[in-house]
């Protein structure tokens, strides 16, 4: 027996986990059972924060955890530590899902639906492995003081222990060993010592245990760069919390749409897996049904692989969302007038 809680969430959220809970539906697997919990700014308008107790512990106790979007205009006056992005890193942290696998692939029928020029980015196959519960998001002391002199001061730390750093580069490694056997660490060793750090330990873990997989390093502006002019040279690309949440939206618009890229949060193999499409809640389409729900659908089809022990139907799922691409299929995001629902359903109709 399994369980998938649902955490719909704000602004487009509920509109893409309303297709992917349709996609569950369709695929019926034998044990397992779905819950739906209030999230975000919903559940601010309606329990006053945005992660209750009852649903942080029904989502540690789940097998997986399939998030919709986060936030909106709505919560955006309301104190930092009370929003409803508090409540993601509140969920983040409390699973302990250190090690956030972002895909960013171009899939061949969306290569023209890109800014950079289709033969810069056809083929691209680049996972991002993102720490997730460190580095600045999480670092102490932070705040806002002010000052002697009146003047405020606005602060936060980047920290990274050996045992942090090492976690999530052997996740990363071990991935590479799976796929085409490259990772490049990215940090910014030049000016920061969090980054001289990461660095080290990454060389000295893959020197330990993994000889067998080609590691480089660069510097983070530069990666930024050459995830533009050849975003191709990429395999597995390693990097803490704060670049790893720039670079993936770099690279995730540049094979087409941010509407298209799924993740997975994952911690230590024997509890739940988080998984999200890493756009946001997109307050200015919300409610319209015009919202892209591949990311949701392909979170999903994650969630099967990684947690759900469906491999297969992740398979045939992704099988699924390639056909229906193939046949034209495509909301506003990629071009094109499907509605929400509709895209979910050409993708239903592949999902033989
Ligand atoms: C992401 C988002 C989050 C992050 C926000 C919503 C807190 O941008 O998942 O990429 O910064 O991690
Ligand atoms: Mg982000």
């Amino acid at each position: 027996m399994s369980t998938l809680l649902l955490l719909p969430g704000d602004g487009i959220g509920p509109e893409v986990t309303a297709q992917s809970r349709r996609i569950l539906d369709a695929l019926a697997l034998p044990g397992l059972e779905i819950t739906e919990g209030a999230f975000g700014g919903a559940s601010i308008d309606s329990h006053g924060v945005p992660l209750t107790d009852a649903v942080l512990d029904r989502a540690l106790s789940s097998t997986a955890v399939l998030m919709g979007a986060v936030g909106g205009p709505k919560w955006a006056d309301t104190a930092y530590d009370k929003r409803p992005e508090a409540g993601l890193l509140k969920l983040r942290e409390a699973m302990a899902v250190y090690a956030n696998l972002r895909p960013a692939r171009c899939f061949a029928a969306l290569a023209s639906a890109s800014t950079l020029k289709p033969e810069v980015i056809e083929g691209i196959d680049i996972l991002f492995v993102r720490e997730l519960v460190g580095g600045v998001y999480f670092g102490q002391p932070r705040g806002i003081e002010t000052l002697p002199n009146g003047e405020r001061r606005g602060f936060n730390t980047q920290s990274y222990t050996t045992h942090e750093i090492r976690r999530v580069a052997t996740t990363a490694f071990e991935l590479a060993r799976a796929r085409g056997g490259k990772v490049c660490s990215v940090e910014k060793a030049n000016v920061m010592e969090s980054g001289v750090l990461w660095r080290e330990e990454v060389q000295k873990l893959r020197d330990e245990s993994y000889a067998d997989v080609a590691l480089t390093h660069m510097y983070a502006d530069n990666c930024a760069m050459q995830l533009v002019k050849a975003p191709k040279q990429f395999d597995i690309i390693l990097t803490d919390n704060l670049f790893g949440d720039l670079l993936s939206d770099l690279a995730a618009m540049s094979t087409g749409s941010l509407g298209m890229l799924p993740s997975a949060a994952l911690g230590e193999k024997c509890r739940p897996g988080l998984y999200e499409p890493i756009h946001g809640s997109a307050p200015d389409i919300a409610g319209q049904g015009v919202a892209n729900p591949c990311a949701s659908i392909l979170s999903l089809a994650m969630a099967l692989r990684h947690s759900l022990g469906a491999p297969e139907a992740a398979d045939r799922l992704e099988a699924a969302v390639e056909a229906a691409l193939d046949s034209g299929a495509r909301t506003a995001d990629l071009g094109g007038r499907l509605s929400t629902r509709e895209m979910g359903d050409a993708i239903l109709a592949r999902l033989a």
